[in-house]
């Protein structure tokens, strides 16, 4: 592939009949070696008034449109995705510096999932409640509860995920009949430009489904509080999603956002079982995702065996560049993010933790990072450093590891590894987060599944019925026979 990305597989707004037009470009580059990838809108103000006014408009008439005739659009999309797999499967590599193997599962995921959604959309229901259940009410009285879509939404998508966690929004928002405005990670909006494309072309009409690029310090509060909005659906950091919060009254949100996932490692748990899935889960994209594992909590008496096996596990993963070859350990999306982990390691260090393996950066690479013997007075315990580093924290009992799990700020999920059922209930029940994986890595998939997060981490439920369900409101009709 040449510098530039194929610039007319982008999306463009089309808004009353004419393309938008903006007057500047931003350039996105490659993570791996800065060369130029493309550029995408800059939009000022009076664009994305433009966008949302498109959107708005379009709403009416989406509205209207069958499940049936939106699921044949949600098929045809998922058959495009895959006949471009490997376009964007490349695009994935270069533009977020994701392994080739997971870029080309991130594509495959994305296709199942529209798939899913519209499968699943076909067959929600609504509900019949009768009235003469409560005291008092006669047989005459019925309740007719049918879902409606919110109007329009504003999609917002994280640089790790620029086609899974975009279409994870686009597609059951536009099956509940909303229209959609789509604003790309920066970092990642080529692959959203790409997607959006590939919905246009599976029959998304005008205006239907929007995009909205440029500077998040210029546009992205317009966007979030602009007057057409009804609701936002977000995945990104708890900063960014702290000030969406803060800074949108009475719209609703749905916000995924960081973790500090622990794995709990009990007395009695299958030790190689555990160090497979904590490195799988720590290390994978160098532990830019938010469900990475990111903590290591482990009963003192297995201790010094599982850390053996995390390591062997370590030293096996291939470190370099996607670009050239198959790895593991990838750059970081931006030098500001690898000066983070970097800022975390070096508190670990001067604080007395033992560094067992990495430490060390060229450029933005970082080495995949163990540190053993970490205390809760370092950074590392409770930050999300969304690199490559894992520490390992020892705990004395389970109610020590439980304790120090729920003083995290963030609440997305924990693991805990054991053999005992009763064990594995107890901690799974302890635990102040939204899902508890027994015996696995953290991890959002399968996609059906709920997936949410409590206290920082996040606001409501995704999961392809669930996203359904947050995009859209019951409606009641009340039938009274006379
Ligand atoms: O980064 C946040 C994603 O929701 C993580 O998804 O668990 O499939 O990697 P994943």
């Amino acid at each position: 592939m040449k510098n530039k990305w194929n610039e007319g597989a982008l999306y463009r707004n089309l808004v009353d009949g004419k393309w938008l037009e903006s007057k500047s470009v931003m350039t996105i580059y490659s993570p791996l070696d800065d060369s130029v990838l493309g550029h995408v809108p800059a939009m000022t103000k009076e664009d994305v008034d433009q966008v949302f006014l498109a959107a708005r408009k379009a709403f009416y008439k989406w509205r209207e449109t069958t499940i049936e005739e939106r699921a044949e659009i949600m098929y045809r999309a998922a058959d495009i995705l895959m006949d471009r797999i490997d376009e964007l499967t490349q695009l994935l590599v270069v533009e977020i510096g994701k392994d080739r193997k997971s870029s080309k599962a991130e594509v495959e995921r994305t296709a199942d999932f529209i798939r899913f959604t519209a499968d699943t959309a076909k067959n929600l229901s609504g509900e019949s409640i009768p009235g003469d259940s409560f005291p008092g009410v006669k047989r005459n009285k019925i309740s007719i509860v049918r879902r409606e879509p919110l109007g329009v939404v504003v999609a917002i998508s994280p640089f790790n995920y620029p086609i899974n966690l975009a279409a994870s929004k686009l597609a059951p928002g536009l099956m509940a009949g909303n229209t959609m405005v789509l604003k790309p990670a920066s970092q990642g909006s080529i692959c959203g430009l790409s997607l959006a494309k590939v919905f246009e072309e599976a029959g998304v009409p005008a205006g239907v489904l929007n995009t909205v690029t440029g500077k998040g310090s210029e546009i992205g509060d317009y966007v979030t509080t602009h007057k057409e909005v009804n609701f936002i659906n977000f995945t990104g950091s708890t900063d960014v999603g702290t000030r969406i919060s803060r800074i949108t009254s009475m719209v609703p949100l749905l916000l995924e956002l960081g973790g500090k996932d622990a794995a709990i490692v009990l007395a009695d748990a299958d030790l190689d079982l555990a160090a497979a899935n904590i490195v799988a889960g720590g290390y994978s994209y160098s532990g830019q995702r938010c469900t990475a594992v990111k903590r290591i909590l482990v009963l003192e008496e297995v201790a010094d065996t599982l850390v053996e096996k995390i390591k062997e596990r370590v030293e096996k993963l291939r470190v370099g560049n996607p670009l050239h070859q198959d790895v593991d350990i990838v750059p970081l999306i931006s030098t500001k993010a690898a000066d983070f982990v970097m800022e975390l390691m070096e508190d670990a260090n001067e604080k007395g933790a033992s560094l067992l393996l990495g430490g060390k950066r060229e450029g933005n690479l970082i080495y995949p990072t163990l540190f053993d013997h970490v205390t809760t007075d370092m950074r590392l315990a409770w930050e999300e450093p969304f690199g490559p580093v894992l520490p390992i924290i020892r705990v004395k009992t389970k109610e020590e590891a439980i304790e120090i799990a729920n003083r995290s700020e963030y609440g997305l999920q924990s693991a805990v590894f054991t053999q005992n059922i009763n064990d594995a209930c107890q901690v799974a029940a302890a635990l102040e987060v939204g899902t508890v994986q027994i015996n696995n890595k953290t991890e959002r998939g399968p996609d059906h599944f709920p997936f949410l997060g409590v206290k920082s981490s996040g606001l409501g439920t995704q999961g392809i019925r669930y996203s359904i369900e947050s995009m859209s409101r019951p409606k009641a009709m009340v039938i009274n026979i006379h």
